[in-house]
């Protein structure tokens, strides 16, 4: 598309779209990806997709009402897009260069604090050039939110690729009503202080009245580093400033569209699907799956070693265990992705290799992405989910298979490093760096009765089913509508 399309093209789209028009909004959410994908059609043609996340199909409801937009880049480099309407919803696109691309999301954002916030699992690389790009599109981004927020919005900003846009909002529009979530973990101070640019971070978070987090443990790193290193006052999860705000940092787990995603379970295509791939992996006593992006937090290696070792020493039989693992292909032009994707290439080659039989590979290996129903027939086919994080914000793959057992059946092996397993305590928990450990964990999944997986599955499902992500969303759009006003000035409150 050239730049000067007044809109995205769309072919072939049964969405409603209307002509651009800059957007004011009451309410006005920053992300640095759009709600929508890009697909390029077999003939070339370019549509758009709602990306399958959860985000969009909590905040819909209150866009809508509210007429908010959405602010994010639409994943495309050196391509800028007018703002556009998407089946009633007002998309707003920043663009990136493709240098910007490079330093600022494939750098700062995924090689700086993505491996730094989960627990250096990678070595994160400090470059002040990816530093400076990141400054430069934060401020992007929040001029964007600038233009288009009406006089007393709420503006929520998403996620660690954005954590200076808090404060530099406040800067231009200090009639805001600013929210900050952090999707990922938020690393122990000792940590954290690696950073050569942390103190910027945490004054960019500042700039928030309410920052949210996945843990409650997360919240307590962020107030304690505000203490030590920006040396303002604070108590339990206050953070009080000079120029009179305060500033409340809290955890909110956050869920899936739960009722949706069972009723799309529910589906008898769900079921027939399901029934189709245990069938064409020859019926199996055992189907274990993972469904993951490709990504080295994921603990995948641990947990295709575990699968290996107990069919290499007899444990399991090959012939009554079988495992799927899906990769969803991520970040693909990151160093560290790249050698993660022939890393487990080499491993399920070597481990297929060594104890397949004809017919019989163990593992299913897919690098690819699949629509949602087709994972909601995965989810039905799987007896045993197999989640093994080495850090992990929340994961939403374990709280997804939950929802899909509506029969209270099946067993979830969860890792203790993600934060699902706070809420999902039911499920069998593992250290993914103790192998054994693993290995007993999945053996008793398989092979506990009945009774015990459904009493835990009972459990679990109660926990996802009620507090799903209407619940979250609405809570944090709650706390934030009644955080302290600064200087008593009022803001809108939203529909
Ligand atoms: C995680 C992050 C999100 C991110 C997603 C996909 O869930 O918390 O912010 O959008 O991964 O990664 P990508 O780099 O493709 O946006």
């Amino acid at each position: 598309m050239s730049p000067s399309s007044p809109v995205p093209q769309v072919e072939g789209t049964d969405r409603g779209r209307t002509k651009p028009r800059a957007p004011k909004a009451a309410f006005v959410v920053i992300a640095n990806r759009l709600p929508v994908d890009r697909v390029q059609n077999a003939d070339g043609s370019t549509d758009w997709r709602t990306s399958p996340g959860g985000l969009v199909a909590a905040l819909e409801p209150v866009m809508r009402r509210n007429g908010g937009a959405w602010i994010g880049w639409h994943g495309a480099a050196d391509e800028p897009l007018d703002p556009f309407e998407d089946d009633g919803l007002q998309l707003v696109p920043v663009p990136l260069s493709s240098d910007e691309v490079e330093e600022y999301y494939e750098g700062f954002s995924n090689g700086t604090l993505w491996p730094l916030y989960h627990d250096v699992v990678a070595h994160p690389e400090f470059h002040r050039e990816w530093w400076d790009s990141y400054v430069r599109v934060n401020q992007r981004f929040a001029d964007r939110a600038a233009e288009v927020a009406e006089d007393g919005a709420v503006v929520w900003i998403q996620d660690y690729q954005l954590q200076l846009v808090p404060q530099m909002l406040r800067e231009s529009r200090p009639d805001l009503r600013i929210g900050f979530f952090l999707h990922i973990p938020f690393p122990p101070t000792e940590l954290f202080q690696q950073l050569p640019w942390r103190k910027q971070i945490l004054e960019g978070l500042l700039g928030a009245d309410l920052v949210g987090f996945q843990l409650p443990g997360a919240a307590q790193n962020f107030v304690r580093l505000v203490r030590q290193r920006v040396r303002h006052k604070t108590h339990r999860e206050t953070v009080y400033l000079p120029d009179g705000r305060a500033v409340i940092a809290k955890a909110y787990p956050i869920s899936i569209d739960a009722s949706g995603l069972e009723a799309l379970a529910r589906q008898p295509e769900s079921q027939r699907r399901a029934d189709e791939i245990r069938e064409s992996l020859g019926n199996p006593e055992y189907l274990l799956l993972g469904i993951d992006r490709l990504d080295y937090t994921k603990g995948l290696r641990q947990r295709l070693r575990a699968f290996g070792e107990l069919i290499a020493e007899g444990t399991l039989d090959i012939e009554q265990a079988v495992f799927i693992q899906v990769a969803t292909p991520s970040r693909e032009r990151v160093g560290q992705y790249r050698l993660l994707r022939d890393d487990i290439d080499r491993l399920v080659g070597r481990i297929n290799g060594d104890v397949g039989r004809i017919g019989n590979p163990p593992i299913t290996y897919l690098h690819s992405s699949y629509p949602r129903s087709e994972m909601a027939a995965l989810y039905r086919a799987a007896d045993v989910m197999v989640v093994t994080p080495l850090r992990d914000g929340m994961n939403l793959v374990a709280k997804e298979y939950v929802a899909c057992r509506y029969h209270n059946d099946g067993a979830l092996v969860l890792s203790e490093f993600a934060g699902a397993a706070a809420e999902l305590r039911q499920a069998y928990q593992v250290n993914p760096y103790d192998i054994n450990g693993m290995k007993a964990a999945l053996m008793d999944a398989m092979c506990d009765t009945q009774a015990e997986k459904t009493r835990r599955m009972k459990a679990m499902r109660r926990q996802v089913m009620d507090n799903d992500i209407e619940h979250w969303a609405s809570t944090f759009l709650e706390d934030l509508a009644n955080a302290r006003q600064p200087h008593g000035k009022r803001t809108r409150p939203l529909l």
